[in-house]
């Protein structure tokens, strides 16, 4: 099985290009479906969870040429079919803005209860409600979501909690719906942005994105667009975590610096220093880190999949840290992980984890919990002297592409390794 080796100890030092965002490369791919025309996507980041979707359009007949690693001609005019069953689709969340995209486009789905990363319960009523409120009768059945329209109708729908899923899968059916629709309390993460920014250049008819109120005015149809996804922050918010965690110096490049502030404010209370240019964000940090508290928040507070990055560079900082988690229930799994390298965190009530900061950590065998536990649980075995493993890779895979590669780059010593054997090899080679 692979496993990440990783010898520990170096800071690292350099610069790191960061990819498309995956988050809104999901909703920009099924938005992708609702025309006819061609569309050409670039900046998609090349990981699992993309080519899930990728390959679930494929099994209902889209045609998708991929033009090199990170772009894709889509092609949606011969859809043969409005059922996504297969089970690799159950492995992904975002397989539900198939269901709003077909909904919108064919006024019928059938879309497999959606998977993704067990850090909660990740509930879809309010997807629901909103396809109810435009007119849709909803069943679930057999595994699968059932929507169903004679028409779509705009409506007025309040979301009563702040979900990204929720309203990019409401904006996808309503763009296509007849009149007008209002979203309240919508959620304002730049990737909603970038959906809405993508179905504008399709000819929707979307305003407020990125606000809490977003107006849509349905349009008949869809036309051809080229696009190019926004920057991952939280791609580029590990990488800046991992400069912190190892007392390196990094920048980010290809970044939206507007879409770090809150991950750059935290840094700069922990005491690094920050640089920011147009499109780059340098982070240096010297000395041990300071103690802080965080709670997560839907954007533009600070990220729930930043929370496990800032949680174990605040296990290595001076005093005591207070990590709330108000997004999701059960985002804390990795505490156990991170206790075999001798942090000492307590977790309350299921969202409060109360951080008491060590030295330094000791190596040790860990397991990857989910995607950014993954990677968080990457960061800590950099900042630990000796020789550590993470398994479980294929969560990290989902949503960082070249992980080990971009980190290597920057000096850390890591290997993607499939069996014991290779596992010796690098420890007998980290060691001359
Ligand atoms: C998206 O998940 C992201 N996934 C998650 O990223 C991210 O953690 C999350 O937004 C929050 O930013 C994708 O974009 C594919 P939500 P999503 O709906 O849409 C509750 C990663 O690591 N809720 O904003 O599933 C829900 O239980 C992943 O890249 C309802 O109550 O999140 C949660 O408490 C992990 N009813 C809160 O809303 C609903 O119908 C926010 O969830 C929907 C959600």
């Amino acid at each position: 099985m692979e496993q990440y080796a990783i010898k520990g100890g170096n800071s690292l030092v350099g610069e790191v290009e960061i990819g498309g965002a995956k988050n809104a490369a999901l909703g920009v791919l099924a938005a992708a479906i609702m025309t006819d025309d061609m569309t050409v996507i670039e900046n998609i980041p090349d990981v699992r969870d993309i080519n899930v979707l990728l390959q679930a359009m494929e099994s209902i007949g889209v045609i998708v040429y991929r033009t090199d690693r990170h772009a894709v001609r889509i092609n949606a005019s011969m859809i043969s079919g409005l059922v996504i069953e297969d089970d690799y689709i159950k492995k992904i969340r975002a397989s539900y803005y198939l269901l709003g995209a077909l909904l919108g486009k064919y006024k019928h789905a059938e879309v497999a209860l959606p998977g993704g990363c067990n850090i909660g319960s990740r509930k879809i009523d309010l997807h629901i409600k909103g396809f109810k409120a435009l007119g849709a009768q909803v069943k679930i059945e057999h595994g699968l979501i059932i929507v169903d329209a004679q028409q779509l109708k705009g409506a007025h729908i309040y979301l009563d909690t702040v979900s990204v899923g929720a309203t990019i899968n409401i904006m996808l059916a309503a763009v296509l719906a007849e009149g007008k629709t209002v979203i309240e309390n919508a959620a304002k993460e730049p990737h909603v942005v970038d959906v809405a920014n993508f179905l504008s250049s399709m000819g929707a008819n979307i305003k407020g994105a990125g606000t809490d109120v977003v107006r849509i005015t349905g349009v008949k149809k869809l036309h051809a667009s080229e696009y190019s996804i926004i920057p991952d922050q939280i791609e580029a918010g590990t990488f800046m975590f991992a400069a912190a965690i190892t007392k390196g110096d990094v920048t980010v490049k290809n970044v939206i610096p507007k879409h770090l502030e809150s991950t750059t404010a935290k840094l700069m209370e922990m005491g690094c220093q920050i640089e920011e240019s147009d499109d780059a964000v340098r982070v240096v940090a010297s000395k041990r880190l300071e103690s802080t508290h965080v709670k997560t928040l839907p954007y533009p507070g600070f990220p729930t999949d930043m929370q496990p990055q800032i949680a174990v560079a605040l296990a290595l900082s001076k005093g005591i840290s207070i990590v709330t988690e108000s997004i999701f229930d059960n985002r804390f799994k990795y505490v156990d992980e991170l206790a075999k390298m001798g942090s000492n965190i307590k977790v309350e009530g299921g969202n409060t984890a109360i951080i008491e900061g060590v030295e330094s950590f000791t190596s040790a065998k860990l397991t990857a919990p989910d995607l950014r536990a993954g990677a968080a649980l990457v960061l800590a075995c950099l900042a630990a002297e000796g020789f550590s493993t993470v398994e479980d890779i294929k969560y990290i895979e989902r949503g960082y592409e070249d992980f080990e590669i971009k980190l290597q780059r920057l000096g850390a010593i890591i290997q993607k390794v499939e069996s014991e054997k290779e596992l010796t090899k690098f420890k007998l080679r980290g060691v001359s």
